[in-house]
């Protein structure tokens, strides 16, 4: 055994280097070491890894939720023809983190102390065997050792009780992969003020679908502006007064539920309005996405709320820009130069004392997210706290996205109880670590610029059109209703 253990450790450090090829059974199924004798799911341990006895397990894992007939993604990878189609480009694609999508990865600057609910991750080990099997010629292997297909069920979101569906469907062109981001206001019919204990979308046409943000439009003013397809073109935010955020959902984000006694609340004769950012595909499709919910009966006793900060223009409001390179003589200033790979701008607030008379309870936060432009390529959110307590350090990173990318945005919640969650107290500082890519170098920006039929980078500043930038930390916080709410 220690031999096998010894092999596998090999693989795991990593991966061009790894060397299989040189191995004597090139091109043929691995002797198998060790199989479950009774439990039918004891994985097969190979020394050299085979499609049959560990990649299929892998790409069942962490691919095939969207990479199966009918899913979102643009082709399947579920037989041994299909990822030995596309081994080349997904060796690249998961070597550079780009699959399975998913921002939040630690690195030096920011470690994250805690799980991440459906972490689509491949760990160090599934990526070393998926790179080492296809450098090493992929073998089959023993058919008998192949697993049962696995089947992900359609997400449902449990206990549901309103479905929201777009007005009409929404027709998606084809027009040259054109991204398009609009707004679908929606009116719930909620009489009262009403509270959500759990959210979820469910996009209609999945493959152009990328990624849906829900907002709260407290004064109904989204109506007014949808046009003939019963939408509007927005793509910072909804454009309307004091929006507050539900969710940010992205393929292979699953429903949320904050539990009976936790709920978000949605104000009386609010509007949601769900932004929808589509990614065409080579076919015209029409879009109806849904939004359910699941309301609570009664008032809970903790509330939860998506607090979007950040957005810091100069130094001068509540929440103050940090100096940072370039800044003018007059003080820090949000402006990333253009051709510049490496721009960072940060922001921080110190959480105030009281809110509206009350002091400000201590807050758990359940989830995070990260939102910037284009340009935006690493962001970060940390908290320095005033008076940590047992289990709460005094400094901690609650969230790094080193691999973000717009198409991509979603939220990520802790998988903790609640009692274990990160806090936010009185006094405590949050900080905000942006970073920019603001050169022809970023994919992302190539295209925008291109989109806008603009030839080189140009400054960008603040603001909400797709060539301003943003830097926004999402948290989702919970904490004890009080006589406001
Ligand atoms: C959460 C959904 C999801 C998961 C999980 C996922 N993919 Fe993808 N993948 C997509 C989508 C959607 C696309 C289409 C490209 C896009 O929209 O960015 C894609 C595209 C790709 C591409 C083509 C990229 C290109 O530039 O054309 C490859 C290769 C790929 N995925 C490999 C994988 C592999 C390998 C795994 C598992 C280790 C995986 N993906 C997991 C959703 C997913």
């Amino acid at each position: 055994m220690p031999s096998i253990r010894a092999a596998v450790a090999a693989l795991a450090p990593f991966l061009g280097l790894v060397t299989l090829a040189a191995c004597s059974q090139l091109g043929e199924p691995a002797g198998v070491v060790e199989v479950g004798t009774d439990a039918p799911d004891v994985r097969p341990t190979e020394t050299v890894p085979t499609f049959a006895g560990t990649i299929e397990r892998i790409l069942q894992d962490k691919c095939q939720r969207c990479h199966s007939e009918g899913g979102i993604a643009p082709f399947p990878l579920e037989s041994y023809e299909d990822i030995r189609g596309a081994a080349s480009l997904s060796r690249a694609k998961v070597v550079a983190k780009e699959m399975p999508p998913w921002g939040a990865y630690d690195d030096d600057a920011c470690k994250v102390q805690h799980k991440i609910k459906d972490d689509l991750r491949l760990t160090d080990d599934e990526l070393a065997k998926l790179v080492g099997w296809i450098d090493n010629g992929m073998p089959r292997g023993d058919e008998s050792l192949r697993p049962a297909p696995k089947h992900y069920p359609p997400v449902v979101l449990e206990g549901k009780t309103n479905t929201l569906t777009m007005a009409a469907p929404y027709p998606v062109l084809a027009a040259g992969g054109k991204d398009d981001i609009q707004c679908f206001p929606i009116d719930p019919g909620f009489v009262n003020d009403t509270w959500i204990g759990g959210t979820n979308v469910v996009p209609g046409a999945s493959q152009v679908v990328h990624h849906v943000i829900v907002y709260v439009d407290p004064k109904g003013e989204s109506a007014a502006k949808a046009g003939a397809n019963q939408s509007y073109p927005c793509f910072g935010g909804p454009d309307v007064s004091n929006p507050s955020l539900l969710l940010a959902w992205a393929p292979g984000v699953p429903p949320t539920n904050y539990g009976d006694n936790v709920g978000l609340k949605i104000p009386k004769g609010a509007r949601l309005v769900l932004q929808v950012h589509y990614h065409p595909t080579n076919a015209s499709v029409a879009d109806q996405t849904k939004f359910e919910l699941r309301v609570l009966a009664d008032k809970p006793d903790y509330v939860a709320q998506v607090l979007l900060l950040g957005n810091a223009k100069d130094d001068q409001g509540p929440i103050k820009l940090l100096p940072g390179p370039g800044d003018p003589a007059t003080g820090p200033a949000f402006v990333i130069p253009a051709n510049v790979a490496d721009h960072t701008e940060s922001m921080e607030v110190t959480l105030p004392e009281t809110i509206q008379g009350f002091p400000l309870p201590t807050l758990s936060i359940a989830a995070t997210g990260t939102h910037m432009h284009w340009a935006g390529v690493d962001m970060k959110v940390e908290i320095e706290r005033k008076n940590p307590t047992e289990g709460q350090p005094a400094k901690e990173c609650l969230v790094g996205t080193p691999k973000y990318d717009f198409n991509w945005q979603r939220g990520y919640a802790y998988d903790e109880p609640m009692e274990k969650l990160p806090t936010a107290a009185a006094g405590d500082k949050l900080r905000f670590t942006c970073k920019y890519d603001n050169t022809m170098g970023n994919k992302h920006v190539r295209k925008a610029l291109a989109e806008q039929h603009i030839a080189t980078p140009t400054e960008i500043h603040l603001g909400e059109q797709t060539l301003d930038e943003m830097c926004l930390g999402v948290l989702v916080v919970t904490r004890h209703a009080n006589l406001l709410d």
